[in-house]
């Protein structure tokens, strides 16, 4: 798979079958990943690798946090700014509504879509979960670095028919996270990433999200 086609081929996938991912595979694709360019080559990525047992576990601490009805803890950063503003604001509402709309629940369900929202928390089913930590003091350039190592590591995992989910919805339980991953106070959680193989079946993963046109967003000069 060439470049062009990995970024054309990859999106969310948010249902996976339960087939377990390949140790070697996610090594190799962390590894390569590492050559993702950071300012001044800090690398400022810490990655937790969870499966089996660890996975379980956290996703049970935090369905019974849900279940006790308990508040998580404060954010530890805001996923958007408040008040978004257009065109933010409506790319973010057309995206749910496309999503809602791609597993047929409706804009109504409130109900259903907090059941759908809460399946970040079981990484949709993938057996793999990764979570991504940065040291507090790093700032928003670090942040930056990020993204760019974040999006290498996925569509490295989509060149090898892996499907992937970055999830800010993990920062919401960060301490559940933090905790069972060891992560030492001088780190905070960005987000985690589900992985696993996509469930063919699901509509979910058959949507494709929008993109704004070129000329909305280059100026040529
Ligand atoms: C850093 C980051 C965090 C994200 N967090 C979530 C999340 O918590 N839950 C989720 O369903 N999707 C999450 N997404 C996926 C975005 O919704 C998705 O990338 C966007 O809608 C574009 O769709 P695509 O990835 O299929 O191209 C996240 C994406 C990024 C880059």
């Amino acid at each position: 798979m060439d470049v062009w086609e990995a970024v054309a081929g990859r999106r969310s996938t948010r249902a996976f079958t339960a087939e377990p991912v390949d140790r070697a595979v996610l090594v190799r694709a962390l590894s390569s990943a590492s050559r993702a360019p950071s300012g001044g080559n800090l690398q400022p990525w810490h990655v937790d690798v969870v499966a089996g047992q660890s996975r379980d576990a956290l996703v049970e601490s935090v369905l019974a946090r849900l279940e006790r009805g308990e508040p998580p803890p404060e954010a530890e950063y805001a996923v958007y700014p408040p008040s978004l503003w257009s065109p933010h604001r409506e790319r973010r509402f057309t995206n749910g509504e496309q999503l809602y709309a791609a597993l047929d629940i409706a804009r109504e369900d409130r109900s259903l879509r907090l059941v759908q929202f809460a399946r970040n928390w079981e990484f949709f089913g993938a057996p793999v979960g990764a979570f991504i930590t940065v040291d507090r003091r790093m700032g928003a350039a670090q942040w930056s670095d990020l993204g760019g190592f974040i999006q290498t590591l996925l569509l490295l995992l989509h060149a090898e028919g892996l499907g992937t989910c970055a999830q800010e919805a993990w920062s919401v339980h960060h301490d559940l996270v933090t905790r069972e991953i060891g992560t030492p106070a001088q780190r905070m959680l960005f987000c985690g990433i589900a992985i696993g193989h996509p469930d063919p079946n699901s509509s979910v993963n058959r949507w494709t999200s929008d993109r704004v046109p070129l000329d909305e967003f280059t100026t040529f000069h």
